[in-house]
C-alpha cells in the first residue's frame, strides 16, 4: 500500500463547535499523521477558488457562504491510502447517510455543515495541498 498525502479542512460549523481536537483523534486513532496544520480565516475569493470545480452546482453559492462563515483548519495528513482511508474516515457527504463512526455521522449538521473536507484523487490532493500550503516545508 502506498504511503500518499490528504488534503483535509475541518469546516465552520466544526470549528465553531470546538471539536477540531474530536475530529483529529479520529484521522491519528486510523494510523494518519497529521504533517502540517494552519487555522485560517478563508475569504470569499478563496472559497471560490479553491471550490471552483463545483461553481456550476446549485448548490454553490451556499458553500462558498458556509465556508467563509468562520475560521476552518486545513491540514496536510499523511498515511498508507490516506485518500480514500480519510474519505472513509469522513463518511458521506449527508451525514444522514454516513456509516456509524464516521466524522460526519458523530458531528456533522447537515449536508452543507457537514464538518470536514478530504481531497477526493490524488490530483486533487497534490492541487488541494499546495492551494494551502505553498511554498511550506512540510516534514513529515
Ligand atoms: S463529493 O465529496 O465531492 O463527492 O461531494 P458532492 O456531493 O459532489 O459535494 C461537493 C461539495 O459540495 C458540498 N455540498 C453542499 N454544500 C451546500 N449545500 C448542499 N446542498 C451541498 N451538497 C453538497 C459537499 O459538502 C462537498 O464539499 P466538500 O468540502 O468537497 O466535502
Amino acid at each position: 500500500m502506498a504511503i500518499e498525502r490528504t488534503l483535509s479542512i475541518i469546516k465552520p460549523d466544526a470549528t465553531r463547535r470546538n471539536l477540531t481536537g474530536k475530529i483529529n483523534d479520529k484521522f491519528e486513532t486510523a494510523g494518519l499523521s497529521i504533517i502540517a496544520t494552519r487555522r485560517l480565516q478563508l475569504t470569499k475569493a478563496q472559497a471560490e477558488a479553491f471550490y471552483a470545480v463545483h461553481s456550476h452546482r446549485p448548490f454553490f453559492g451556499d458553500l462558498v457562504s458556509f465556508m467563509i462563515s468562520g475560521p476552518v483548519v486545513a491540514q496536510v495528513l499523511e498515511g498508507e491510502n490516506a485518500i480514500m482511508q480519510n474519505r472513509d474516515i469522513m463518511g458521506a457527504t449527508d451525514p444522514k447517510k454516513a456509516d456509524a463512526g464516521t466524522i460526519r455521522a458523530d458531528f456533522a449538521e447537515s449536508i452543507e455543515a457537514n464538518s470536514v473536507h478530504g481531497s477526493d484523487s490524488p490530483e486533487a490532493a497534490a492541487q488541494e495541498i499546495s492551494f494551502f500550503f505553498a511554498g511550506i516545508d512540510i516534514t513529515a
